[in-house]
């Protein structure tokens, strides 16, 4: 069986299109990308069938992941019976899909870097209102919650540290 996840944040134009392209990459260079089905998608509707912002998809390029076929989509009822995890990249994008999940769903929900050893950090900061600077740093964020996520979900223990 296949993990199903889902990547989540407000307008799924940055964080969360960033997300499932590291996270694909990591899995691609691990040899285990045949054993996830990904996407992502926004709890917030603005951008809905648009591609990544270009600051997103210039910082992914630049480590060599491309996302700019991606198209933004607005979290629905059914994602909570289609993924096995939602990803949420902060805590206000978990609780407004806590908030949706159908009864009994709600611990499909977490946290995307709940999962990251001993960095005290839990939420992907949105970059959208700042500069080329905080799409580089949010993407050091979610390639170590990438490395950690795939060695929680494949039994490959704690990943290296970088
Ligand atoms: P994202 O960033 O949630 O990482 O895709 C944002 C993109 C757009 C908006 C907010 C955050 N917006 O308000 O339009």
């Amino acid at each position: 069986m296949k993990h199903r996840l889902l990547f989540v944040c407000l307008g799924n134009i940055c964080r969360s299109p960033m997300a499932q392209g590291v996270f694909a990459h990591v899995a691609e260079e691990a040899g285990l990308a045949g054993r996830f089905h990904l996407d992502s998608a926004g709890t917030g509707g603005w951008h809905v069938g648009n591609p990544p912002d270009p600051r997103a998809c210039r910082a992914a390029l630049a480590r060599g992941i491309d996302i700019s076929g991606q198209r933004a989509r607005q979290v629905s009822a059914q994602d909570f019976e289609r993924f096995d995890l939602l990803l949420a990249m902060d805590r206000a994008n978990a609780k407004a899909l806590a908030r949706m999940a159908p009864a009994g769903a709600g611990e499909r929900v977490r946290l995307f870097l709940e999962g990251l050893p001993d960095s005290g950090v839990t939420e992907v900061p949105d970059p959208y209102y700042g500069g080329d600077a905080g799409f580089d740093a949010a993407l050091d964020l979610i390639e170590a919650g990438s490395r950690a996520l795939l060695a929680q979900l494949t039994g490959g223990g704690h990943p290296a540290r970088r």
